[in-house]
């Protein structure tokens, strides 16, 4: 098939967290089975200095942005045979320090931005020599593609436009905005209604794409059911139960030539599932280069986080510090975004010395070893569509302690489901002490080496692979219209 996906992040180029893992992986995937993908993407600060052969097209691209005519570049990168990253230049809008948001706080222009990005997609979409079969659209950022390419067939005859797919990779980012911004979509005003990109008086763009898409999908199967629900629905359950019948739960893969504890570049060592031992070299490296003490016997806890409510900091905290008061057990961070959660952490931190890590900022490489050298990782997500981290922990050995939501419900065993096969420990109240009875349980675990090591034989073993997964998505690229 000729499939062109649309996303504001990538992997390797731009990522702020598992979105561009998951666009990066599939089309990987899809290329490699013989399938031809375009992606296109926003052409941010750096990708150009860091990506040396990224070249400009001969390509003139100009859209009507409301009142405005802007002009976009476009740069082109071919990685592997099959797959095509088309870059969308635009200085004003791309040329910044952040790709949403600047010193926490996000750009006043985003509805410009990413409404000309979509634009430049529907553009791409016609124009493209190889005209693709199917668009792809991916979070709020392209929401508004299936409306403008409603609007681009009407206004100029275009007679089949091809289907879009929208992926909802997070229903809490709506991408709303004030009704006036509508007009930079240049669509008749008569057409911002509840059908389309209203919700309560504003626009919200990813609304529009969930109202005007051939086929949905979220990245797993039991948050495409949470969604249909008002606890998790996010304004949008209404909707989304109108669309039950296109409505898709697709649990993302890894790619396993990135994640994969032998071949890992950023380790000091690999190992396997054979070679355990090598991982304790890992956890110690680790300990020394986070400046923490070095005790035999003592397991350590870790995660790798956006700093937002989504992801549980709230139990995070205040478990920790109850656990870390009453045990033997160390724990790391890494992770960025809202100051009072940095601010709760290097609290915890200094509380209990030679215990606590905490590393603030993006960092990929110490994310890999963080991976691997940690015994548990800690995920107690409010809701988590579908979760990498914890598929990442799974292959390196690292058992995870995972709220029962969403994708981390549907990834992990745990062992009142399944004693043989268990891979992780699983709690389901959102509360502190429910996280902190868990981690009781990973200590116990920790304290019974044999069965400990069948989790983790059991976790290396768990196959998260894109290759089922893309198969699946292939099936949905061809809606029964
Ligand atoms: P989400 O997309 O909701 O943030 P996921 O678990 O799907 O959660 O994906 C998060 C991705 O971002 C993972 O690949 C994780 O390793 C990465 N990540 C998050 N924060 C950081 C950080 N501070 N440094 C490096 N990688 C990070
Ligand atoms: C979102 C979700 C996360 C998911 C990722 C990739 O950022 O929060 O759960 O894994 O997208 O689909």
């Amino acid at each position: 098939m000729r499939v062109l996906m649309a996303s504001s992040e990538v992997h390797p180029y731009s990522k702020t967290g598992g979105l561009g893992d998951m666009v990066a992986g599939l089309a990987k995937t899809l290329a490699k089975k013989g399938h031809n993908v375009g992606i296109v993407t926003p052409l941010y600060r750096g990708i150009r200095e860091k990506h040396s052969d990224v070249r400009r097209a001969d390509w003139h691209m100009s859209v009507q942005l409301g009142k405005r005519r802007v002009s976009g570049e476009l740069w082109v990168q071919e990685p592997m045979p099959g797959l095509t990253l088309y870059f969308v230049g635009q200085p004003e809008f791309f040329n910044r320090q952040g790709i949403y948001s600047e010193g926490g706080s996000d750009y006043g222009d985003n509805a410009e931005r990413f409404i000309f990005f979509s634009k430049a997609v529907v553009h791409l979409a016609r124009y493209l020599p190889w005209q693709p079969e199917v668009i792809h659209v991916h979070d709020w950022q392209v929401g508004m593609v299936p409306l403008l390419l409603r609007q681009e067939q009407h206004a100029s005859g275009w007679r089949s436009p091809p289907p879009v797919m929208l992926t909802i990779h997070n229903l809490a980012y709506q991408g709303t905005f004030a009704a006036n911004a509508f007009q930079l979509t240049n669509i008749p005003w008569q057409q911002f209604n509840i059908r389309t990109a209203e919700f309560y008086g504003a626009m919200d763009c990813l609304k529009a794409g969930i109202a005007a898409s051939d086929v949905i999908t979220t990245v797993s199967p039991r948050y495409a059911r949470e969604i249909t629900t008002e606890e998790f629905g996010c304004g949008l359950d209404g909707l989304l139960r109108e669309r039950i019948k296109v409505l898709h739960g697709v649990l993302n893969g890894v790619d396993y030539e990135e994640w994969n504890p032998a071949a890992d570049v950023h380790l000091p060592v690999r190992y396997t599932a054979t070679t355990l031992e090598a991982k304790e070299l890992v956890k110690r490296e680790l300990l020394k280069e986070i400046g923490l003490p070095v005790k035999a016997r003592v397991p350590l806890f870790g995660t790798i986080t956006r700093l937002a409510e989504q992801k549980g900091l709230d139990l995070l905290v205040p478990a920790l510090d109850e656990m870390l008061a009453h045990n033997e057990m160390q724990f790391v961070v890494l992770g960025s975004g809202e100051q009072r959660y940095e601010r709760a952490l290097h609290h915890l931190e200094k509380k209990h010395p030679g215990k606590v890590g905490v590393r603030i900022g993006y960092n990929h490489a110490l994310s890999h070893r963080i991976e691997a050298a940690c015994d548990f990782y800690l995920m107690p997500s409010r809701f988590e569509p579908c979760g990498l981290n914890q598929l990442y922990s799974l292959r390196y050995g690292t058992i995870p302690v995972v709220r029962a939501v969403g994708g981390l419900d549907d990834s992990v065993i745990d062992a009142q489901e399944n004693t043989q096969d268990a891979t992780g420990i699983k709690f389901s109240e959102y509360s502190p002490a429910a996280l902190a009875h868990a981690i009781r349980k990973a200590l116990a675990l920790y304290a019974a080496p044999q069965a400990f090591h069948q989790f983790r034989v059991n976790a290396m073993a768990a196959d998260f692979s894109w290759d089922q997964t893309a198969n699946r998505y292939l099936d949905l690229y061809q809606p029964k219209r």
